[in-house]
């Protein structure tokens, strides 16, 4: 019996896989590499010590797909592939609803045709739209800013049709806050192409000099220093929620959606004097416009995953940013191609 992960090169996908491992499940990886490296899977291996099949090949690919369920004994699927970048949505909505949206469709069919019923889904705190209120619980209202938004919200919506037409499946829709921090080998983290969008990244490309200043979106916000406050959570705290939800969800039915974050909220300019004491390393910042879209506050109540699930975030905002700052300075232009990983695909 194996686990399905799609998108499992990916930040999130990729420390999952090690979390999966280490407690002893059998993984299969699906990834187009579009967004991700094969070498992040191979640090995956080195970590865990452990061997696992990987397939390159879009999830649109419906035939493709029902290979990996012929070869493979899949239990049960988590599903992260998908693009992710706001702005990119805006410019290029069909690319975000075929890429996100028929995917997800063709997913479920295909499980459905190999009876498996067993789905996490990597849904976002995106869903809550700008919060009415703080912290946010999994019942406030759903709403979508743009087409990245939108395309997380219906697929929660489609899965809820599938679950309504047949209560056979078991479905966990996990909403991440900020997840931020990389495994604390330095082996595997965020490896954004271009320009980061996200802020810890940018931080920390600026703590390498590789750009020159962070520009901090607006400081009129009504917040303790004017600065957004965002919930930010430790990538190995979030992997280790995808473990609780998978065991939740194999031997029952259902979907729920489930927050997870920490319940704390830091602004911007908490994040880089945190991130500064921790590196000793100086970030130039510059105040400029808010970013549209933006909200002032946004942090997880996270008590459904902590009673449901039985897990609550455990490593802080200084483990966050010793771990985020591990990676970059150990692999300051992210992941190098390894040639050799090709005979692996
Ligand atoms: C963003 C996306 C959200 C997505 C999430 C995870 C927007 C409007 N929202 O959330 O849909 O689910 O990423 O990928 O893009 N900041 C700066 N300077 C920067 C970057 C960010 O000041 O260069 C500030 C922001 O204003 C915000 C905080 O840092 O207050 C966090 O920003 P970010 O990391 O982009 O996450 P979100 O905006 O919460």
């Amino acid at each position: 019996m194996a686990i399905l992960i799609t998108g499992g090169a990916g930040f999130i996908g990729s420390h999952t896989c090690v979390a999966l491992l280490e407690a002893d499940y059998d993984i299969v990886v699906v990834d187009n590499f579009s967004n991700s490296e094969p070498e992040a899977l191979r640090r995956v291996m080195e970590i865990t010590g452990k061997s696992f099949k990987v397939y390159a090949f879009d999830l649109l690919n419906e035939k493709d797909l029902e290979t990996v369920f012929i070869e493979n004994h899949i239990e049960a699927v988590i599903h992260f592939a998908g693009l992710k970048a706001v702005g990119e949505s805006v410019a290029i909505p069909l690319s975000y609803y075929q890429n996100n949206i028929t995917s997800t469709v063709i997913l479920c069919e295909v499980m459905k045709k190999f009876n498996v019923k067993n789905l996490v889904f990597s849904s976002s705190a995106t869903v809550y739209g700008i919060p009415e209120q703080n912290p946010i619980s999994e019942d406030a209202n759903l709403w979508a800013m743009n087409p990245y938004g939108r395309t997380k919200l219906m697929i929660e919506e489609i899965l809820r049709d599938l679950y309504q037409s047949d209560q056979s499946w078991s479905i966990a829709l996990l909403r991440y806050f900020n997840p931020i921090g990389a495994h604390e080998s330095g082996m595997i983290g965020e490896n954004p192409q271009g320009t980061p969008n996200n802020i810890m990244p940018y931080v920390t490309q600026v703590a390498i000099g590789k750009l020159r200043e962070l520009k901090v979106f607006g400081n009129n916000y009504p917040t303790i220093d004017g600065t957004g406050v965002r919930d930010y959570i430790h990538v190995v705290d979030l992997a280790h929620g995808h473990l609780m939800a998978l065991e939740k969800i194999c031997g029952q039915t259902g979907i729920e959606a489930y927050n997870l974050g920490t319940g704390k909220g830091y602004s911007v300019l908490e994040l880089i004097s945190t991130f500064e004491k921790i590196s000793g390393v100086k970030i130039p910042y510059r105040i400029v416009e808010r970013r549209p879209g933006d909200s002032a506050v946004s942090f997880a109540d996270p008590s459904k995953a902590e009673r449901e699930l039985g897990w609550a975030a455990k490593k802080g905002l200084a483990e966050m940013c010793a771990d985020s700052w591990r990676w970059q300075s150990k692999n300051p232009k992210g992941y190098e191609e390894l040639k050799g990983m090709k005979a692996l695909l």
